[in-house]
C-alpha cells in the first residue's frame, strides 16, 4: 500500500483516503511495483495525451479504444490487437475495419504511436488505459485512479466479448457481468461513457451523438435518456435496454438526477474495467 501511495501521489498528487484503500483492498488487488524509470514514463505520458486530447478533441476515441481493449483481452492481448489495428489500416488506409466492433480503433492507435514511440519502457497495455483515463479526466469528467504495471502478453485476443449495440439487457449482462463480472450498477454508470462521443455510420452503421454537448463528461447521456428520443440525438437499442429493464432504470434515474453519485459509481466501474486480469491475487 506504501507502493500505491507513492504512485499516487507523483501521479497526480492525489493520496488514497482510509476510504479508498479499503475499496481497494476489497478488490483483491496486490499492485506490482515499478521503477521510478517508468513512474516517470507514466507521468510524461499523461502530459503528451492531455495534449494530444486538446489539440485532436479526440477525448472520446481515446476512451473507446480503452474500453474495447479492456473488454476484448483482459488486458492481456494488447500487443497483438494493436498489431492487428495498424496492419489492417495499412492494408486499407481510411477504411473502416471489417470488425465493427473494432472499427476505427486503428485510428486511436495511429494517433497514440508517435508518443508511444517516445517513451518505450511504457507497456502498451499500461499506455491505453492511461489514454481512457486522461480522456476522462480532461472532458470534465471524475478522476479514475490508474496503478501502473501492466504487462503486454503476445497471446491473440479471445473473440466476443465486445458488446453488440443491437442488443438488450441480457446481452448486456452475459458480456460485463459473465464474463467479466461486473455489476448492474457497474453496468448502467459505465454506458454512461456515451455521455462522449458519437457513432459513425462507416464505423457502426449507426450515426450521431448521444448528447448535445459530446465533448463534455456529466450526465447528460442520463438525463437524455429519461427525456426521451430527440431529433439529432441517437439512442442505440443497447442504451434503450436501461430504461427497460427493471433493476438497470432506477440506476439511470438515480444518476440523471445525482451527477455525483454517477461520477463516484462511474469511477469504481471505470477502475474494475481498467484493471480487468490485472494485480489479481
Ligand atoms: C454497453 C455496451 C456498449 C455498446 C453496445 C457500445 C457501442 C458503441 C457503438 C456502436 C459506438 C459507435 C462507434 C462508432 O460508430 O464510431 C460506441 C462509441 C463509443 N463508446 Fe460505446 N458501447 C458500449 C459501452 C461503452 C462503454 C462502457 C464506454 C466507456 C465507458 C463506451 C464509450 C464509447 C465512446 C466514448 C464512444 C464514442 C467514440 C467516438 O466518438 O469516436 N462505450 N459505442
Amino acid at each position: 500500500m506504501v507502493e500505491l501511495i507513492l504512485n499516487e501521489s507523483f501521479l497526480g498528487g492525489v493520496e488514497l483516503d482510509r476510504e479508498e484503500e479499503e475499496l481497494l483492498a476489497g478488490m483483491g488487488k496486490s499492485y506490482p511495483t515499478v521503477s521510478d524509470e517508468y513512474l516517470a514514463a507514466v507521468a510524461k505520458a499523461k502530459r503528451k495525451l492531455r495534449g494530444l486530447i486538446a489539440e485532436k478533441n479526440c477525448a472520446p476515441l481515446m476512451l473507446r479504444l480503452a474500453v474495447g481493449v479492456a473488454l476484448r483481452g483482459h488486458l492481456r492481448c494488447v500487443v497483438e490487437d494493436r498489431r492487428a489495428l495498424r496492419h489492417r489500416s495499412e492494408r486499407t488506409p481510411g477504411r473502416a475495419s471489417p470488425h465493427g466492433a473494432n472499427a476505427g480503433l486503428d485510428i486511436a492507435v495511429r494517433l497514440l504511436d508517435p508518443i508511444k514511440d517516445q517513451l518505450p519502457i511504457l507497456s502498451y497495455a499500461d499506455f491505453y488505459q492511461l489514454a481512457g483515463v486522461v480522456a476522462v479526466e480532461v472532458t470534465g469528467g471524475p478522476e479514475v485512479p490508474f496503478h501502473p504495471g501492466r504487462q503486454d502478453k503476445p497471446e491473440p485476443p479471445p473473440e466476443g466479448r465486445l458488446p453488440d449495440a443491437t442488443q438488450g439487457s441480457d446481452h448486456l449482462r452475459q458480456v460485463f457481468s459473465a464474463q467479466m463480472g461486473l455489476s448492474d450498477k457497474d453496468i448502467v454508470a459505465l454506458s454512461g461513457g456515451h455521455t462522449l462521443g458519437r457513432c459513425h455510420k462507416e464505423r457502426s452503421g449507426f450515426e450521431g451523438a448521444w448528447t448535445s454537448n459530446p465533448l463534455i463528461f456529466d450526465n447528460s447521456y442520463f438525463t437524455e435518456l429519461m427525456s426521451g428520443e430527440k431529433e439529432g440525438l441517437l439512442q442505440l437499442p443497447s442504451d434503450k435496454a436501461l430504461m427497460a429493464d427493471p433493476a438497470f432504470r432506477p440506476l439511470v434515474e438515480k444518476y440523471a438526477a445525482d451527477e455525483d453519485a454517477f461520477f463516484a459509481d462511474y469511477a469504481e466501474a471505470h477502475l474494475k474495467l481498467s484493471e480487468l486480469g490485472f494485480a489479481e491475487e
